[in-house]
């Protein structure tokens, strides 16, 4: 079942500083959404997503996952970072199975389905230090998908990959998560990344941290980036964040769109 995921006016100052890094985020997202989450260095999109998946408390407001509040991590909500943080004394498959083990819910057959899935059925007995940085961030995918999550939370996970490598994963993870019905948030500085993959894509300012605008990406899966119509969507997103956010990196006099322009970009 795809989760519906309420970000509740969060507002978030880290121990020992003056200006909060999270400004009011209020956010509704619909089960099965795809949502990447775009905005420079530094703006808090690292700190959102930690919220997000309960590895983090906001000082002010609260995330709800199907209404109830997060307050710790969970299976059902499942993170995965740049670096695939797989343990190298174990092979491929003891890798994609660690999250199910832990829940002492064993599934040998599962893992089996998984790792083909990610086009790693024939390396399941592989040492993980045999594997290339493209095979290693699979394991790491069919780790997170071995419990059955609801929402998909990814930290700029294909940003250490070759541009063709990170396509195809690109597009693996999408068809996973359209299968799967999951709900995905996804953080990148990439614009590209977040046209191929979202269909809404939310803009970040910095100082403090705000969602500042949002776009709809109405194009069909898998996206084809030779496309008029990808070119053009990407080519517009750039235009609109560049006028949100700007060139400069403090963006706190950037106005934040009323609901209604919101609502209208996405109809646009
Ligand atoms: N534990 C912490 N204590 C104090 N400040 C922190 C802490 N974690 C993050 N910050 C600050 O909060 C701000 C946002 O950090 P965050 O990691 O969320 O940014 P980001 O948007 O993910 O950046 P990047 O794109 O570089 O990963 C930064 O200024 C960072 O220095
Ligand atoms: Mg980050």
């Amino acid at each position: 079942m795809a989760a519906n995921i309420s970000i509740d006016y969060i507002t978030h100052t880290f121990r020992g500083q003056a200006a909060p890094t999270l400004k009011e985020i209020e956010l509704n997202i619909a089960p099965g959404q795809k949502i990447a989450l775009i905005g420079r260095s530094g703006c808090g999109k690292s700190t959102l997503l930690h919220m997000i998946a309960g590895l983090l408390m906001p000082s002010e407001g609260c995330v709800r996952i199907h209404g109830h509040q997060v307050a710790k991590p969970s299976a059902k909500w499942n993170m995965m970072f740049q670096k695939p943080s797989l343990y190298p004394w174990m092979n491929v498959r003891q890798n994609a199975e660690l999250g199910l083990i832990l829940a002492g819910a064993r599934d040998p057959e599962k893992i089996n389905r998984l790792l083909d899935l990610v086009g790693l059925g024939d390396k399941a007995e592989a040492s993980v230090q045999s594997l290339s940085g493209g095979q290693q961030q699979r394991v790491a995918l069919a780790r997170s998908l071995a419990t059955s999550p609801e929402v998909l939370l990814l930290d700029e996970p294909f940003s250490a990959l070759d541009a063709f490598t990170r396509a195809s994963l690109q597009d693996e993870v999408t068809r996973i998560a359209e299968r799967e019905n999951l709900t995905l948030v996804l953080v990148t500085h990439d614009i590209d990344e977040a046209v191929a993959m979202a269909d809404r894509v939310l803009i970040m300012s910095a100082n403090p941290g705000r969602i500042v605008g949002e776009m709809a990406v109405d194009l069909p899966y898998p996206r084809d980036r030779s496309a008029a119509a990808y070119t053009r969507t990407r080519h517009a997103l750039m235009t609109r964040f560049e006028s949100l956010v700007g060139g400069h990196e403090t963006a706190t006099d950037a106005p934040t769109e009323s609901h209604q322009e919101r609502e209208s970009a996405k109809a646009a």
